[in-house]
């Protein structure tokens, strides 16, 4: 019998030296004369782990890791085609407890199966949610989703359903599908992994999107970073067209509906779905004025879903296993499952899908398993470069939108950025002005103007410069850009700042400014 033996194929395996593992095992094979067929998955998002070498066998997948080139030829010294044991077995992956511990409905398959083979998707259960659209009535599929929980995974949290009914009911000659998988915040790579390990999840949650709301084209809005993801991407597309998925007819119905692949233009702010809109059209990605919404006059000025990678991803398993089945997941008016993504100085990082509700604790110190460097962790900051910093005091936050907001946070794409006692709150907290000030689009003044001034504030404040003055200035500064802003990046960049002079004063007083300055 031919052995499969799966390498993972996604950036993040790239970049700790996948590429070199799979071209040694090619080399392996050959030597050995082994039948044995390769296959380049996606991350199982266990990110210390990779690149995780996986080989099925009939007691089911045997993993190994983390693999480098130089060890292969021992693993199949030890019997990796039939599982053999080495100093590099991990056993069953699903097994593991960063595995085992989690609720995988969005990233079910991702890491599993071939992520190009649309035969491999339908085999794990792919586009049964497509399926059973095509038979409904789009405003049925809207209820579904709306009954479902699901709010926009993307930072702010919007109810799914609500914004396609406004699609839906606004009528149109043209209707857009547009996803947003520009991915700027710090510590998140959701959208990358199920782009590069499941991308035909996406396109049957888009397909589902225009049926919806009837829409009959689709954009996905990558980020020019992820050259790999726009390249999966791109094949999946045409794989699904030539399937019939996509194109004039979807799954035969009446209603077509295809997908572009697009390029991003490099700036954080074209995240921000205006600017993103922009950008789409060929002009420079400058926050619009709301209202009109995009759902009424989106792009090229025709009513717009605008929906985050993770969102739309999430839309196939809702409309497969119903609303319930989702809702049923989950707490308070957080439903569903969210994929966490920790990074930064942490033991594990990676991404754990989960039901909303794990406490913050429970995720930094169980599931992520402290610091890297062994150090105290100091804070957590949730969200992205615009999230709050988190003391250890607040560990016991859950996971969920409201309790974060409770605690002027917020969860915004579910990135983690685990700092260890050594991290200097005042240099984080000038961070996230001079992040704005270089990524501030320009259109509002609190924002432009505030970031630069809020950096020169925190400097004088390093400096001992009248160090109480200058906390009131930044004090009054940040309530300025939070209330004035056009948009969330100078409307929240107060957030991290704020929480760093809240949670750990002791980084900011006149004393440690001047130890630091020393
Ligand atoms: C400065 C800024 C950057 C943003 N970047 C992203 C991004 O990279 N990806 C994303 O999905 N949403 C981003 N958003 C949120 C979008 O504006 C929008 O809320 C989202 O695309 C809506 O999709 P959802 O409802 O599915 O979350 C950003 C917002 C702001 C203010
Ligand atoms: S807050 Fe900043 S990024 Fe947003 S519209 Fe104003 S200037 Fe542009």
């Amino acid at each position: 019998m031919s052995v499969t033996i799966y390498i993972p194929g996604d950036s993040g395996s790239l970049s700790l030296g996948a590429e070199k593992v799979a071209k040694a095992v090619e080399k392996e094979i050959a030597a050995r004369g082994i039948d044995a067929r390769i296959v380049r998955n996606g991350s199982r998002g266990l990110y210390w782990l990779e690149p995780m070498v996986e080989v099925r066998t009939e007691a089911g997948r045997v993993a190994y890791g983390p693999v480098s080139a130089k060890d292969v030829a021992s693993l199949f010294d030890a019997g990796l085609a039939n599982g053999g044991q080495h100093k590099l077995s991990l056993g069953d992956p699903e097994k593991l407890p960063f595995v085992a511990k989690q609720t995988r409905l969005t990233f079910a398959r991702c890491g599993i199966t071939d992520p190009i083979s649309l035969e491999d998707y339908e085999a794990h259960g792919g586009l049964a949610g497509l399926r059973k659209a095509v038979s409904m009535a789009p405003a049925d599929i809207v209820k579904q989703v709306t009954e479902s929980g699901l709010r926009g995974r993307g930072g702010a949290g919007f109810p799914t359903g609500i914004k396609w009914k406004t699609v839906l009911d606004t009528a149109a000659d043209q209707k857009y599908i547009v996803c947003n998988a520009d991915e700027g915040d710090s510590a998140t790579f959701a959208d990358r992994m199920i782009m590069e390990g499941d991308p035909f999840v996406l396109i049957e949650g888009m397909a589902i999107a225009g049926l919806a709301t009837h829409a009959t084209k689709g954009y996905v809005y990558i980020r020019s970073e992820y050259p790999h993801a726009i390249a999966v991407m791109d094949k999946a597309v045409k794989v699904a067209r030539r399937a019939g998925v996509l194109g004039k007819s979807v799954l035969g119905s009446s209603q077509g509906f295809d997908i572009e692949i697009r390029s991003g233009a490099g700036a954080y702010v074209c995240g921000e779905e205006t600017s993103l809109l922009n950008s789409l059209e060929g002009k420079r990605g400058v926050v619009r004025a709301k209202p009109p919404l995009p759902a009424i006059q989106g792009l090229f000025g025709k009513p717009t879903v605008i929906n985050n990678v993770i969102s739309l991803a999430s839309v196939p398993i809702v409309m497969d296993k119903g609303a319930q089945y989702y809702k049923d997941f989950g707490m308070g008016r957080s439903r569903g499952t969210i994929p966490i993504q920790i990074a930064g100085n942490v033991k594990h990082g990676g991404l754990f899908e989960v039901a909303f509700g794990l406490t913050l604790g429970e995720i930094v110190d169980e599931i992520g398993g402290g610091t890297a460097t062994g150090r105290p962790v100091k804070a957590v900051q949730v969200g992205g470069p615009l999230g709050a910093y988190f003391p250890r005091a607040l560990f016991d936050t859950p996971f969920d939108y409201e309790e974060f907001a409770k605690r002027d946070g917020l969860i915004g794409h579910a990135g983690i950025t685990v700092f260890d006692d050594s991290a200097d709150m005042l240099k984080q907290a000038r961070f996230a002005m001079e992040f704005c000030a270089i990524e501030s689009c320009g259109k509002c003044t609190p924002c432009r103007i505030g970031s630069t001034r809020g950096v020169e504030t925190l400097d004088k404040l390093k400096q001992n410069i009248e160090p109480e003055k200058q906390l009131a200035l930044v004090t009054d500064l940040c309530n300025t850009m939070k209330f004035g802003s056009l948009c969330a990046l100078g409307g929240f960049t107060p957030y991290p700042v704020m929480s760093a002079i809240h949670h750990f004063p002791e980084d900011f007083r006149p004393a440690a400014v001047a130890q630091a300055a020393e």
